[in-house]
């Protein structure tokens, strides 16, 4: 596997239930980072990676996502005769002209490998890039996650992972793989988990929502019988993948914030206040007025 990924999938068809009530009607993918909903994170580091041909997996539920790249002729009018051009450069600009989005349906909720294997018939014969937008990954002034694992891909071959080290008490949330030695920031996958408890995971190497992968994955994922939680999890595939093509474990360059919980999306919304260009200092003095209030002095 050599070739460059051209065409990235978003599984975006999730219920989102530690979001709700908001995910009642909001999906998880749109809930803003300051200004840009999750998915829009996502997708611009797919486009830097070199994807035209982006594929959104979602429910009959979750309009608002293809709604959110479709073209929103009234409110571009509106903007124009305002003579509001910053803002209508945004709205025309969420996808670059070169790059085409499909959607396809995933009719029921059977896991994040049923919804990968969804965009099958889009993605065909070549090898592809999965990314779950709730993983937002940050790599100021540097390659996005993405791009680095698309080179890392294209370098050798292989299917590439993203992982990262957890604490060992947090194993039992994520995909968890034991590889041969490390060579800079990749590693030969030996063995992947779903969701170990601490006591019997084989490293603290977790996987995050960043994956190239080659085509092989779906007739495996086809095979594949419901695993973790009655889902059918691409976690699995992915072990039997192993067993007749390389994959790789890949350290990326960034840092991660796990938005699909509360504390994580707090954590990204800080971290990219603190670092944006208008509202970096206001942020600042509010946190500083609010930690006062509360009485904490001292941040160590
Ligand atoms: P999560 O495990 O985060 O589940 O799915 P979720 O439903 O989105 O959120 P919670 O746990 O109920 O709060 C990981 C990714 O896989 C997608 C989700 O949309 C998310 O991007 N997914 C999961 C699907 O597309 N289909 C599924 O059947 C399951």
């Amino acid at each position: 596997m050599t070739q460059r990924i051209r065409k990235a999938v978003f599984p975006v068809a999730g219920l989102g239930t530690r979001f709700l009530p908001a995910t009642k009607t909001v999906p998880k993918e749109m809930l803003p980072i300051i200004d840009k909903p999750l998915i829009q994170y996502a997708v611009d580091e797919a486009i830097e990676a070199g994807c035209d041909t982006l594929i959104f997996v979602t429910n009959r539920y979750k309009h608002s996502v293809a709604d959110y790249f479709d073209k929103a002729y009234e409110l571009e009018q509106k903007l124009e005769r305002a003579g509001k051009t910053e803002q209508l450069e945004l709205v025309r600009n969420v996808l670059p002209p070169h790059v085409r989005a499909v959607f396809v349906t995933q009719a029921e909720a059977l896991g994040l490998g049923h919804a990968v294997l969804c965009a099958k018939p889009i993605v065909g014969d070549e090898p592809f890039a999965v990314l779950l937008p709730d993983d937002l990954i940050w790599n100021r002034g540097g390659a996005g996650a993405l791009a680095q694992m698309a080179d890392a891909a294209e370098a050798s071959g292989a299917s590439i992972i993203a992982v990262q080290d957890v604490p060992r008490d947090q194993t039992g949330s994520y995909g968890i793989v034991a590889t041969e030695p490390f060579g800079g920031r990749s590693g030969r996958i030996t063995a992947i988990v779903e969701k170990p408890k601490p006591d019997v995971a084989p490293s603290t190497l977790a996987v995050v929502g960043r994956y190239v992968l080659d085509s092989r994955i779906f007739p495996l994922l086809e095979s594949t019988t419901p695993g973790a939680g009655g889902e059918i999890q691409l976690t699995d595939a992915i072990a039997t993948l192993m067993a007749e093509s390389q994959v790789h474990a890949y350290r990326f360059q960034g840092t991660r914030f796990d938005c699909g919980t509360h504390i994580g999306l707090i954590e990204a919304t800080i971290r990219y206040a603190l670092d944006h260009e208008k509202l970096s200092d206001a942020a600042r003095t509010m946190m500083q007025d609010a930690l006062s209030e509360l009485g904490v002095q001292d941040l160590q």
